[in-house]
């Protein structure tokens, strides 16, 4: 379970999120939307611990990662699985190698368990074949693919993807959506995806966060968003409908 508590961060004098508070239950599979900016990645940093709050709390099963130790907050974040922004694959490493990254720091050895991981987690994600391949070679949407099979390597709990179509074509996107919505439903983990496209939102999620002005603007079904009259929603949501 997630639970964020008035959480603010500041940069420089830049208020990103002035009192977030936001639940989310295990299992449960949420998007975060908000214009480009308002801190959606800031908000995931701040869950995996890579940022720390300037006030509130983060709480990550019963661990507080605003005070938590290295270690504690290392403990989190084995069970937290991480699609980046762009698929932050390295290049000078086979598929294979970025897979079995986690797995290698983790400390995992074991060349044949290492490779047999590998297959599993590439099958899953539609993949195979490629694991001696270098990212170079592939295309943007196998790029992301084999991201996502990296960030299920370690098995982990809870699953975070932020935009995991942006700078995909409307095709590729589409079947990364579809993956997503198999993985949710086949793997039990608790999803959160921040996402700019309302499509992956009313396809995957069955609630949607919306961020504005660094608080919690709206909180509740994909479908009560589409159908709500206040102006900020309906600015929001025409204003992405027309990029989508
Ligand atoms: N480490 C940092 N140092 C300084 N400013 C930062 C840092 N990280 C984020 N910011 C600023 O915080 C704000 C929110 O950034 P963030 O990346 O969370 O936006 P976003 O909602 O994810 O946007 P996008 O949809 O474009 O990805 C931006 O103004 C950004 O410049
Ligand atoms: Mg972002």
């Amino acid at each position: 379970m997630i639970e964020i508590r008035n959480l603010y961060k500041s940069f420089d004098g830049n208020d990103v999120l002035r009192g977030i508070d936001l639940t989310i239950a295990d299992g449960e599979t949420v998007a975060i939307i908000g214009q480009s900016g308002c801190g959606k990645s800031v908000l995931l940093k701040h869950i995996i611990g890579l940022l720390r709050p300037d006030r509130g709390a983060v709480v990550v099963d019963g661990i507080n990662m605003a005070e938590a130790k290295e270690k504690d907050i290392y403990r989190v974040r084995r069970n937290i699985g991480f699609l980046f922004q762009g698929s932050a694959l390295f290049d000078s490493m086979t598929v294979l190698e970025n897979v079995t990254l986690g797995l290698r720091e983790n400390g995992e050895r074991d060349k044949e368990k290492l490779a047999r991981i590998t297959l599993e987690k590439l099958a899953l994600v539609g993949l195979r074949g490629i694991e001696k391949v270098m990212p170079a070679d592939l295309s943007g949407g196998m790029r992301k693919r084999v991201a996502l099979a990296r960030s299920l390597a370690t098995e982990p709990r809870y699953m975070f993807y932020d935009e995991p179509t942006t700078g995909l074509d409307p095709v590729t996107s589409d079947q990364i959506d579809a993956l997503i919505e198999d993985l949710t439903a086949k793997l039990h983990v608790t999803s959160i995806i921040v996402t700019h496209d309302m499509f992956t939102v009313e396809r995957i999620a069955k609630r949607v966060v919306f961020l504005h002005q660094g608080k919690v603007y709206f909180d509740g079904r994909p479908e009560d968003l589409t159908r709500s009259n206040d102006p900020i929603n309906r600015q929001f949501l025409e204003r992405y409908r027309l990029l989508a």
